[in-house]
């Protein structure tokens, strides 16, 4: 197949996140979402008659010859089972966050894949976003100097008053470090590189949720997972950060990503959207604005639920891992990212319970900056 050609793709599961990706696949030539399928066949079938695709049971799409790559947007813990069943297929695979719900299911994922000469990759690729590579080209360049600390933060109050079915966020493989925790991670890894280890208190600041939202208002939850997590990153390169996720903070929603050099301060932007406005200031306390523009995926091409301007172009992660596989060369949003990423989530709550520092095992190479440019032809 010529490298013009769109590399073929199918999607297995066809909830809630699923649209980002049937709509994201459209504005692009590198690939071609052709079928999806779901455990509920009805729900395959909307969304192929809403996207122009085909409809098919999860074992028509794993048979079908012409598919390369297959997107898992499971819940989590299916994610490892479904993944070995499309790489078992002979196909590549790229997923949703979290990489699995237990990490040794992680781990075999990524070595059967190994095995079979195929890729893994997983989501977030937010950071591909200009707004995350304009702060990651500012440290490279020595604008605050050398990284020392940071400081994260991701609090609200939970996904019962939004989500349709929001059972799977309080179980394992959910909590806010499972679920906001890859965002934040990830974009620490792409600006400080790995993590050496990992030290926190986690705890569950309610032990029941009441869904809020439509169609299942009124169902109680039991809580499984940490709900308040504080905790600290020691990276590899000395910085050491510190990180608070949480659902159990009222109010509006706040986030913060702050990375603290020897000669001044990086006010990163937010990790589950590709644009915003990221400034650094030096000894003088001024604020200069990053420039974006030569930076690709950063140009706001959307609104969020409230209205507001929002850069998103969540697919990117899935159109550098096709062109990667065109190219023979490594993928940015890879299994083996996601799996150091996990090796940390996990770490919070291991610290938490067994009352020490955790140091992280998986090695993980910073992923490659996103070239300059102006759309998706920076992959080919
Ligand atoms: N909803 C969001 O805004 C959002 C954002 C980013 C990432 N994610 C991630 O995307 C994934 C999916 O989230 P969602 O909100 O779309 O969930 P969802 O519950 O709305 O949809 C999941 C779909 O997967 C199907 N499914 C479950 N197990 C399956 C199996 N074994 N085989 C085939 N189909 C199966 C379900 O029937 C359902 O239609 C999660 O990992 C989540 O963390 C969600």
């Amino acid at each position: 197949m010529s490298s013009r050609q769109p590399v073929i793709v199918g999607v297995i599961g066809c909830g809630n996140i699923s649209d980002a990706y049937f709509n994201g696949a459209k504005t692009s030539r590198l690939i071609r979402i052709k079928a999806c399928a779901d455990l509920r066949l009805e729900a395959a079938q909307a969304k192929a008659a809403a996207h122009g695709l085909q409809a098919m049971t999860v074992e028509q799409l794993l048979a079908d010859p012409e598919i390369e790559i297959v997107i898992n947007l499971t819940v989590p813990n299916a994610h490892a089972p479904v993944s070995q069943q499309i790489l078992a297929a002979g196909k590549h695979v790229y997923l949703e966050k979290p990489l699995a719900s237990d990490f040794n299911d992680a781990k075999a994922m990524l070595a059967a894949a190994a095995a079979k000469g195929l890729r893994v990759g997983c989501a977030p690729d937010t950071f591909f976003g200009g707004g995350h590579q304009a702060c990651r080209a500012a440290i490279d360049a020595g604008r605050i100097g050398t990284p020392i600390g940071g400081s994260v933060a991701v609090m609200s109050h939970g996904m019962e008053a939004w989500h349709p079915n929001p059972e799977f966020f309080f179980k394992r493989g959910g909590g806010p470090m499972h679920d906001m925790g890859p965002y934040y991670v990830t974009q620490l890894v792409n600006l400080l590189g790995p993590v050496a280890r990992v030290t926190a208190v986690a705890t569950i600041g309610n032990a029941t949720r009441t869904v809020t939202s439509e169609p299942l208002k009124g169902q109680v939850i039991g809580v499984e997972v940490p709900t308040h997590v504080n905790g600290t990153l020691q990276f590899a390169n000395g910085a050491n950060v510190t990180m608070t996720a949480s659902w159990d903070v009222w109010g509006p929603p706040r986030m913060q990503l702050d990375i603290y050099g020897t000669a001044g301060t990086l006010q990163g932007v937010n990790p589950n959207f590709f644009g915003g406005e990221p400034q650094v200031c030096g000894a003088d306390g001024q604020w200069q604005p990053l420039d974006l523009s030569p930076h690709p995926f950063s140009a706001n091409n959307g609104t969020t639920k409230a209205g507001a301007p929002i850069a998103n172009y969540r697919i990117v992660g899935v159109l550098d891992m096709a062109m990667a596989i065109r190219q023979q060369r490594p993928h940015r949003a890879s299994g083996e990212l996601a799996l150091h990423v996990l090796e940390v989530l996990d770490a919070f709550e291991r610290s938490s319970v067994e009352g020490r520092h955790i140091t992280i095992a998986t090695p993980c190479e910073r992923p490659a900056a996103v070239p300059l440019g102006a759309d998706e032809s920076v992959f080919c």
